[in-house]
């Protein structure tokens, strides 16, 4: 745990959604998966689908000017905007990031795109700690965001059940009260690269109508790899944050995993010794949204009350790199 510096606390979250909601029901219709299969190998049961009129930054910007308004602070008083995100508006640039700062009129702050896929929130907090516990940035707007839909391809039941669109963000800040992160870890195994992956578009495989063709610009998953790095790492990185903060998962109020499929939230769960009462899942209604779940999911905890003043929570999640990260805060 870090003594003596700055702590960093959330002054306000916002989430946003597209309208449009697809049922497994209609997934039935276009693959050949069925409801029972998907809820019963995931938990998910339906995802919002963004429209072809609506990019990422459509969604940052709705969920980020939401977490303002509850942080009562000024778009003009942001010091740093950070969107994590693997699909942004353009493949290159400008980054998402500086869509979202001029949407907002976010005038003096910074801005760029981080990619570590799903974990990416938990990489863009812990950069914000950087800024704000060393006293260089007070407020910093941090965005999960994504159009996952836009990358799926349609015809492969074994990724296009799993995902959905949305956005979630927070408002980081000094903390007056004593509140705020206690620790973070951040990790990463590029060995296992291949087994989440979007092949072509970026400079191994440039687009050409050949790729276009072959589906290459959308997700290439092996599910099962993934799963078993998941459960692997949930629970280990929740475990060392929480000795990194003096804390033992005794004193876990409440998790907020990254939702990606409910038998990976569960175990993590089973190792931090937690009821499914204390463990957010909302992957039912917005299914994998990526690099936007576990702002949206924190979001949502926030709303229905569950999470209370002195409370310990843990954020854990793992994505494509393969990447990880994992974070304890003192509400
Ligand atoms: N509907 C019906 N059957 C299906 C479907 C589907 N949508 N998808 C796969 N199946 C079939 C498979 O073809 C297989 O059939 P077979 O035995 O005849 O070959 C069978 O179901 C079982 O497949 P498994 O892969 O063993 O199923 P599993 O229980 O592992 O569940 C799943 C698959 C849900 C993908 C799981 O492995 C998983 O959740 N993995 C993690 C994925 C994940 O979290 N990805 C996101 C990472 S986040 C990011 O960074 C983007």
């Amino acid at each position: 745990m870090d003594q003596g510096l700055l702590k960093t606390t959330i002054l306000g979250t916002g989430r946003a959604l597209p309208e449009r909601i697809m049922t497994n029901y209609d997934l039935e219709k276009i693959v050949d998966t069925s409801h029972d299969w998907i809820v019963s190998r995931t938990g998910i049961e339906q995802r919002h689908v963004a429209d072809e009129h609506t990019a990422t930054s459509d969604l940052a910007t709705e969920a980020g000017k939401k977490a303002l308004e509850k942080a009562g602070i000024k778009a003009e008083d942001l010091d740093l905007i950070i969107v994590a995100t693997c699909t942004p508006d353009s493949p290159n640039f400008p980054a998402t990031a500086c869509i979202v700062q001029h949407n907002l009129g976010a005038k003096k702050a910074g801005a760029f795109d981080l990619e570590t896929a799903c974990s990416g929130f938990l990489y863009g907090m812990t950069i914000a700690d950087q800024f704000i516990k060393n006293g260089m940035y007070k407020y910093v707007l941090v965005i999960g965001a994504e159009t996952m839909t836009k990358i799926l391809n349609w015809e492969d039941r074994n990724t296009c059940v799993l995902f959905g669109d949305g956005a979630g963000a927070a408002v980081f800040g000094p903390s007056e009260d004593g509140s705020g992160i206690l620790s973070a870890e951040l990790g990463s195994d590029g060995a296992g690269g291949d087994s989440l992956i979007v092949p072509a578009g970026g400079s191994r495989m440039p687009a050409t109508a050949e790729t276009v063709e072959k589906k290459l610009h959308t997700i290439a998953m092996d599910g099962s790899e993934v799963f078993k790095f998941a459960v692997r790492t949930m629970g280990g990185a929740s475990k060392r944050v929480l000795e990194k903060a003096g804390l033992g998962v005794e004193d876990v109020d409440f998790l907020v995993p990254h939702q990606a499929n409910v038998r990976i939230i569960a175990n993590a769960a089973k190792r931090l010794k937690l009821d499914m009462d204390k463990v957010m899942v909302n992957l039912d209604k917005y299914a994998n949204t990526s690099g936007a779940t576990i702002p949206m999911a924190l979001d949502e905890a926030l709303e229905q009350g569950r999470i209370k003043k002195g409370d310990h929570v843990v954020l854990v999640g793992f994505g494509a790199g393969l990447t990880w990260g994992a974070s304890v805060i003192k509400w």
